[in-house]
């Protein structure tokens, strides 16, 4: 039996992840030791292999097989468009993929003006304005902070992760429009699924059994 190897998304995703298929006798304990400098983990039991990767990078691995599976936000999905099967909600990390501003930003929306419009996520932005509402508008990608943008006269608007609210609350911006719910998906190789299928489908009804 081959490895069946897995990309995480690093941070809480992963850990949540875990936790989840602990659930279902998945383990990996060397990955739980937080000063390990490593890279890539082995359950040699089960035959697989875990490697933690920047969440924007998952979608990479998966479409090219360097990984059979993926966990990974729908926002990442979105946003990288990658040749890869998206199998299951694991229902963790839920937020709102959302335009927001300030309250008076609400107009320049509603009569499709030409604005500006900062993201760390240009293409979900982009396929927002262009293809669902059919308005022309200047996108500005960033990497982070985005809501700083209509603070400071960068952009009229941002498109970003709403999941409190209590960022945009406390710098006096709202959601104005709601684009997409988000949350963490499964993703795997589109090879691997035919190649691995038995293994991959059951891997996916014991993940399903526990959520
Ligand atoms: C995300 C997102 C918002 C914030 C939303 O940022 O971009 O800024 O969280 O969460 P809230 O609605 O609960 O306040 P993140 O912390 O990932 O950092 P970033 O700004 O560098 O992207």
């Amino acid at each position: 039996m081959r490895y069946l190897t897995f990309a995480l998304a690093k941070g809480r995703l992963a850990k949540q992840t875990l936790e989840i298929f602990e659930k279902f006798g998945i383990t990996c304990e060397e990955m739980k030791d937080k000063n390990t400098r490593k890279l890539i983990f082995v359950n040699e039991e089960l035959k697989l292999k875990f490697f933690l990767a920047k969440a924007g990078d998952v979608p990479t691995y998966v479409e090219y097989g360097a990984a059979d599976i993926g966990i990974v936000g729908k926002d990442t999905i979105l946003e990288e468009g990658r040749n890869i099967l998206e199998v299951v909600d694991l229902g963790i990390g839920k937020c709102r993929m959302c335009v927001c501003g300030p309250a008076s930003a609400g107009e320049l929306l509603k009569h499709h003006e030409m604005i500006r419009v900062a993201s760390k996520y240009p293409n979900i932005a982009k396929d927002y304005f262009y293809n669902k509402k059919h308005q022309t508008v200047e996108i500005i990608k960033l990497n982070g902070s985005v809501e700083l943008a209509p603070i400071v006269g960068l952009s009229e608007v941002i498109v970003d992760i709403v999941e409190t609210g209590a960022t945009l609350k406390e710098n006096g911006l709202d959601v104005l429009e709601e684009i997409c719910p988000l949350s963490a998906r499964m993703v795997v190789n589109q090879v691997s699924m035919k190649m691995e299928n038995e293994r991959i489908r059951n891997f996916i009804k014991e993940l399903k059994s526990v959520l």
